[in-house]
């Protein structure tokens, strides 16, 4: 039996739903732009994050996210009392975690992996986010990129999470629902794992990594599978 392995988990998209919030924005916009207002609102959040690091510029991801707010209700013709989008922005620390979370969680934790969640959010909204959601009991801690100021998928944030874990590149396997991530993660040397919550539709620029899965609860399976 090969020993337990060091998981790096996405946040956004892999453990927590950021388009789920259109059912919060359903309180301030017409009902048919909610969805569409949350999906702009997510793709410009990471167009930013690319673009700024292209520039190599840094601000933080709880900036890019207010920008970007204000940028999906503008192109969707909708403008919101300051408050209003206060209360937007702290639902962003209290999404929607996906279903199997919990369960793939409880067993990958069971199975003695270390366990961390890395990602572009800021050290604050990752705390908050694992608060609010009860995933502290899950991981040993949270890696931001925010402690080398610059966004995924740039190789320096992939080196930055292996150091913290104190492991070699290639000793770490990111876990992520975004390709972007799992492309950026394997061309800087780290295994991935692809949670698929798209129904197969992966990214242009790479192939899907060798271990694909739906769902965290497959996931374990699927190291346990290789664990024997
Ligand atoms: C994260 O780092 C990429 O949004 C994604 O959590």
């Amino acid at each position: 039996m090969s020993v337990p392995e060091a998981l790096a988990f996405d946040m956004y998209g892999t453990l927590v739903d950021p388009i789920r919030i259109w059912k919060q924005l359903e309180r301030y916009v017409p009902d048919e732009d909610a969805l569409r207002v949350a999906e702009v609102w997510r793709q410009k959040q990471l167009e930013l994050t690319f673009r700024l690091t292209a520039m190599e510029r840094y601000e933080d991801f709880e900036w890019i996210t207010r920008k970007t707010l204000d940028y999906a209700l503008a192109a969707a013709g909708q403008e919101l009392e300051a408050d209003q989008k206060d209360v937007l922005i702290a639902q962003y620390n209290n999404l929607e975690r996906f279903d199997d979370v919990d369960s793939g969680l409880k067993r990958l934790k069971e199975a003695g992996h270390e366990m961390v969640v890395f990602s572009n959010g800021t050290p604050a909204m990752l705390q908050a986010t694992i608060n609010q959601e009860g995933l502290h009991q899950y991981f040993q801690g949270f890696v931001s990129v925010d402690e080398v100021k610059v966004y995924k998928p740039s190789p320096k944030v992939y080196r930055h999470v292996a150091d913290r874990l104190g492991r070699p590149i290639g000793e770490v396997r990111l876990i992520s629902s975004n390709p972007f991530d799992d492309v950026g993660a394997e061309a800087a040397g780290m295994r991935a794992a692809w949670v698929d919550r798209s129904g197969g539709l992966f990214d242009p620029l790479g192939s899907p990594p060798e271990m694909v899965v739906e769902t965290l609860t497959e996931l374990a399976d699927a190291l346990e599978a290789r664990r024997r």
